[in-house]
């Protein structure tokens, strides 16, 4: 009898296999889909709609650990948090082999900056500014994910976010929609392959997230409401995703939040006026974590067969572990509440992602042991991720050169992150081993001497506990500079991790407070994932370094930075506010009816007890060496509506040593039928300038770059008078004029 179902199984899927498979080439993708569509009852269908998590990983609040049976009966077609060739093998083997159609799984994971070798957290890549490299990250990260049985990652994501209270800014690229876009392009092009090729079995599918807005949380805290106008979604926070779809991310994750009132979950707007008609995305949405059923909560449907409903009305495609369509789904198409297209819509464009896969020409196509053992950890991506490492850094203050450290000096290391190899890889660390990584701590030794490295404790990274101070404090005694690593648990950014004080934790500022009585240098490493309130820090240090999570090869690219051997070149994807009291504050900001312009006049916008500074602007970091711009010369100041301009300056390196610089290249309109930022970056170069060179930079200025959301919400440009800067960051720029005409 077992023998008998098993032939009857093992010929329905030789049938469906040979009717996918036979289909002459002539016949397209919709064909070779719906050759399977036609042989699929309800039941298997909705399963297709049906993402659950395996036990191997815990991302969210829970786990279904019938998954397997679920496989098997084909009320499951996907699975997320497995990996590893073996495992995922498994798993296939029981969907193939023994669901009726033997339809492939997908498997998605959480590979947002590396599967096994681990790159630094997104922001910090976000602080390279360098494409190439941050698209590397993506494909080194895409080449062990598939490696290890993953077809699928839940990246790149894509939220723009000016809340470094909420703990997720981590994970995106920070708060400037063009920066952003540029990154979520590399990212795409990084996991799906430069020409979107997802049959190449090194190549996975992205996914865009979250969909939409889910950075603006009121409060900064994590899931909370958002509420923006139209214009700020369209003109700021779309962008990115948009930039990622149209680079050919074949799916899209929906987020948790509400956006004005509708969760994105259940809204029809998001999903198909802006994401299917507008920015004409054809592959399939899966919803975020249970977001489904927590449409309850939301308040929005009475129960999880309502919410269900209202999600797949909305036109999502996949639940994500809420297995409200698998539990109510059918009812609702037998009653007529849903109809049949719906979920042929949502099957068909599941399908279809499986097929450009090449699921169906080979299941297995991802599950190759030697493959896993020969691209796991494998030189080449250590190396891609040691050099992406060094490139985020950003070095936020050198008073009098403290930094580079000279081989040899006696050094003294303190805090407990100098000896941690975890947090270097941040939140997300996927299937990212630390056991054999090396800490900061070991790589300064291993350069330096072991004999001229010092080290104490002197306090953990949280808690009040003060007792090994002074310990620190005799050892620092015999060093010739101080450095002390300081900064937050890797567990403080990422998902749930929003803080409503963005101060260093527990009692390791006060630590670099008394250790300045030795009158000694002190260089400040930090290890965080958010812009973090640096004023006390920023007068006690003599230098202060931003590491962010730098991943596997942190330790040693910390090191050669330390040392000089790695001139720093990163620069701030999100402002450095002087404190939380200034949160949201960003760069793109408006003027206002009251701007200041003299720190004591009254009736303005300012704060009493605070400038309107950031502490560190967007697009700020130092470098060993010093770079100088000229003035900016234009090849015409009247821009044309079909024509373009070329702006150009010469940046030179003043200093002593080679160095890179990011060239920015920022535009502001004076005057528009609604109010517009004093300044929106549209443009940067990273160059590489030996001592004593200068370099030419064009920066070819276009009408499309000044489009926006007009006052009858049509988009396009306006004529009139523009500022361009181009400049170092975002504060210190050279300036010019020009009009774009009528
Ligand atoms: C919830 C997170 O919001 C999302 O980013 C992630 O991809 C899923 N959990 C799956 O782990």
């Amino acid at each position: 009898m077992i023998r008998l179902s098993v032939f009857i199984l093992f010929a329905c899927y030789i049938v469906m296999a040979i009717e996918a498979k036979s289909l002459p080439k002539t016949n397209t993708l919709d064909q070779r889909v719906d050759s399977v569509l036609k042989l699929m009852t309800l039941d298997e269908k909705i399963g297709q709609m049906n993402l659950l998590t395996s036990d191997w990983d815990v991302t969210g609040p829970s786990i279904n650990k019938g998954y397997l049976a679920d496989i098997k009966s084909g009320r499951c077609g996907n699975i997320f948090n497995a990996h590893t060739v073996a495992y995922t093998r498994k798993l296939q083997e029981v969907a193939v082999k023994e669901s009726r159609l033997g339809i492939p799984l997908l498997f998605g994971y959480d590979v947002i900056h590396g599967h096994k070798t681990i790159f630094p957290i997104s922001l910090g890549e976000a602080a390279s500014w360098d494409l190439e490299k941050i698209e590397r990250s993506a494909r080194v990260s895409a080449i062990e994910a598939a490696a290890s049985g993953i077809n699928w990652t839940f990246a790149p994501m894509c939220d723009i976010s000016v809340e470094p209270r909420w703990g997720r800014v981590s994970e995106g690229a920070g708060e400037d929609p063009y920066l952003g876009s540029r990154i979520a392009e590399a990212r795409v092009r990084g996991f799906q392959g430069k020409n979107n090729n997802l049959a190449d079995p090194l190549t996975i599918a992205a996914c865009v997230k979250h969909f939409a807005a889910y950075g603006a949380p009121q409060a900064g805290r994590d899931y909370n409401t958002v509420d923006m106008s139209e214009r700020t979604f369209r003109d700021v926070y779309l962008l990115p995703y948009k930039a990622a779809v149209k680079a050919g991310a074949v799916t899209v994750m929906s987020s948790f939040n509400e956006l004005n009132g509708v969760p994105a979950t259940a809204n029809k707007w998001l999903m198909k006026d802006i994401l299917r008609k507008e920015l004409g995305f054809k592959g399939f949405i899966v919803t975020d974590y249970t977001s489904v059923t927590e449409l309850v909560n939301h308040g929005v449907a009475k129960d999880d067969a309502a919410a269900g409903l209202l999600s797949v009305k909305a036109s999502i495609d996949m639940d994500m572990q809420g297995e409200a369509f698998a539990k109510y789904l059918k009812n609702q198409v037998e009653t007529g509440q849903a109809t049949i297209k719906m979920v042929n819509d949502a099957v068909r464009r599941i399908l279809r992602v499986k097929f450009q896969l090449g699921l169906f020409d080979d299941p297995y196509k991802y599950c190759n042991t030697e493959r896993e053992k020969k691209l796991i950890y494998a030189p080449e991506h250590l190396e891609a991720a040691y050099k992406v490492a060094r490139s985020s850094m950003v070095l936020l203050k050198n008073a009098n050169n403290t930094l580079p450290l000279h081989k040899g000096e006696k050094i003294a290391v303190i805090g407990e992150l100098a000896t941690s190899t975890r947090d270097l890889l941040g939140s997300w660390k996927a299937a990212g081993n630390w056991d054999f990584m090396k800490s900061i701590l070991d790589e300064i030794k291993a350069y330096n001497g072991a004999e001229n490295t010092l080290y104490s404790l002197g306090c953990k990274k949280m808690g009040n506990d003060r007792s090994e101070f002074e310990a620190a404090i005799e050892i620092a005694k015999g060093a010739d500079k101080i450095v002390m690593v300081v900064g937050e648990d890797c567990d403080w950014s990422g998902e749930a991790s929003s803080r409503t004080s963005i101060k260093i934790p527990g009692v390791q500022s006060e630590l670099i407070e008394r250790l300045t009585a030795l009158n000694k240098p002190i260089v400040v490493v930090l290890m965080n994932g958010r812009p973090l309130d640096l004023s006390k820090e920023s007068k006690l240090a003599d230098a202060i370094l931003e590491t962010w999570y730098s991943g596997t090869k942190g330790g040693k690219a910390i090191t050669d930075v330390l040392f000089g051997e790695y001139n720093p070149s990163g620069k701030l994807p999100m402002t450095f506010p002087q404190n939380v009291g200034q949160v949201p504050l960003y760069y793109y900001a408006k003027n206002t009816g009251r701007p200041i312009y003299l720190p004591n006049d009254k009736y303005k916008s300012k704060y009493i007890d605070c400038t309107n500074d950031p502490l560190y602007p967007f697009g700020f970091g130092l470098s060993y060496t010093t770079f100088s711009y000229s003035d900016i010369t234009l090849s015409n100041n009247n821009l044309t509506n079909d024509g373009a301009i070329e702006a150009t300056i010469t940046v030179s390196n003043t200093g002593k040593v080679e160095g890179e610089e990011v060239v920015q290249l920022y535009i502001r309109d004076l005057i528009g039928s609604v109010t517009r930022p004093v300044k929106e970056l549209k443009g940067f170069q990273k160059i590489a300038l030996k001592a004593g060179e200068s370099k030419k930079i064009s920066f070819k200025i276009t009408p499309d770059m000044l489009a926006f959301y007009r006052l009858d919400m049509t988009y396009g440009t306006e004529s009139g008078d523009f500022k361009l800067f181009i400049g170092g960051n975002s504060r210190d720029v050279k300036e010019t004029n020009f009009t774009l005409a009528k």
